[in-house]
């Protein structure tokens, strides 16, 4: 391993002695080296060997505002002299859920959790509570959470996934409640007429349909056009909900998330990472009627850090930096997002290598690919990933910090000149990988 990250080794070996596998995710594993970072400022971090990186991990989402953000500290400095958790109700909530309310259109009624696999798993219930069904829907490639109902089929390997009409329920941990399965539809995404038939074959069981509106956990796939709209339509007519995952999408899109940007509506959504500015938060978001079954149709859900002082906190410096003057802090995220994803696929064109760039600016992913248009799950996996990890470390060498998958996230803090940086140090790389 290089020299230039021999203390981030080393402190790894000494992690191993106590945590188990060293890291507090086995995600982050992942990384060509599981660095340890000492500090951060705006879109750039620093490790404990002093290399400094633009980050377009951005934690795996939630700092949004990159890192320190003023406005953050200073509220964040402000609420640790009060008390970090009531466990009871104080005006912050009520702040926040309002402020909420006002960005999302789906949002009658909401409600806090801590992470966004809490919130999947309180939606599902509600689902099936509301229609009194027990089927969820989801789709190959989607993640929704490590938990055990709904950690199926989110990367499938090519020889299990099983027909594209009738996919596999493919479990993807060890001691997982093995019929979790029995639960879940699986079906291929961006695919209305898959889902239509499977809905008359199998309507009456279904509860609803969870899926990211934008498949971020595979590339950041974009829904075909209609395809929302035809998820909508169907869940509609067969008395099932619509549940978007908007843990990704939410407040990156746009400040009220994808059902804002597409226009769709979803009966519920779940939101997380940005929606805290970085703070633990999560939030299940809806249709009153459905809600309210927490209160008076006895569905269970809790959670000691509910509603913390300090997760809302990030949450109302988040929200009002994000929603104000009609969302322009997201908007400069996207742009330099598009930015960079125009600059990334113009360099691999004249490198002569084959790449597809997807996403949507403030989140978006490269391919090592010769298809030039990926559609769902499947299609990823004709990915080279073997590629994908030489420019993952290439990158890391020229101080690019991105997620292991290949995935960018820019926040609202990064610059021109961060865009600029990068390119060319992506340019750089494509030379050497094409050599
Ligand atoms: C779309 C989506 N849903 C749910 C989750 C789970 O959220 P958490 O890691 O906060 O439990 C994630 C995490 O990456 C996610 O990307």
């Amino acid at each position: 391993m290089s020299e230039k990250w021999r203390t981030s080794v080393e402190l790894l070996e000494r992690a191993r002695r106590s945590l188990a596998g060293g890291v507090s995710s086995p995600f982050r594993a992942k990384a060509p080296v599981p660095l340890y970072f000492r500090h951060g400022c705006g879109s750039h971090l620093i490790d404990e060997d002093g290399n400094e990186y633009i980050d377009y991990a951005l934690a795996w989402g939630p700092a949004i505002l990159g890192h320190c953000y003023p406005k953050l500290v200073d509220a964040l400095a402000e609420q640790a002299r009060r008390p970090v958790a009531y466990g009871a109700q104080h005006r912050l909530e009520i702040e926040v859920a309002e402020r909420f309310q006002a960005a999302v259109p789906c949002a009658e009624r909401l409600i806090f959790t801590s992470s966004g696999s809490e919130a999947v798993q309180c939606a599902w219930r509600l689902a099936r509570a509301f229609t009194g069904r027990n089927r969820i829907v989801k789709f190959e490639g989607h993640y929704h959470g490590w938990f055990d109902s709904v950690l199926i089929s989110y990367k499938p390997p090519a020889d299990r996934v099983g027909p594209l009409e009738a996919p596999n329920a493919v479990l993807e941990s060890r001691g997982q409640v093995p019929n979790s399965v029995d639960n879940v539809i699986v079906l291929p995404w961006n695919r209305s007429d898959l889902l239509e038939k499977t809905f008359k074959q199998r309507g009456e069981e279904i509860a609803a349909v969870i899926m990211e509106p934008v498949l971020c956990n595979s590339g950041c796939l974009m829904p075909a056009p209609g395809y929302l709209e035809a998820a909508r339509d169907i869940t509609r007519r067969y008395g099932a909900l619509l549940i978007f995952d908007e843990v990704i999408t939410g407040f990156r899109i746009a400040p009220g998330g994808a059902q804002a940007h597409f226009g769709v509506t979803p009966d519920l959504a779940t939101f997380g990472k940005a929606a805290g500015g970085g703070m633990p938060l999560s939030v299940i978001a809806g249709r009153q009627d459905i809600l309210d079954l927490l209160y008076t149709g006895g569905v269970a859900y809790g959670g000691s850090f509910n509603g913390n002082p300090v997760s809302l906190t990030g949450a109302k410096v988040a929200l009002e930096e994000l929603t104000r003057d009609g969302g322009a802090l997201l908007e400069h995220a996207n742009r330099i997002g598009r930015t960079l994803m125009s600059g990334i696929a113009t360099a691999a064109q004249e490198a002569g290598i084959d790449l597809a760039v997807c996403g949507f600016g403030a989140a978006f992913a490269i391919h090592f690919t010769k298809k030039a248009a990926l559609v769902d799950y499947r299609d990823t996996l004709e990915d080279d990933r073997a590629r994908l990890a030489t420019f993952i470390r290439l990158a890391l060498e020229e101080g690019l910090y991105l997620l292991p998958d290949g995935r960018f996230y820019v926040s609202v803090v990064h610059t021109e000149q961060d865009a600029d940086d990068t390119l060319q140090a992506i340019r750089r790389i494509f030379g050497r990988m094409a050599a």
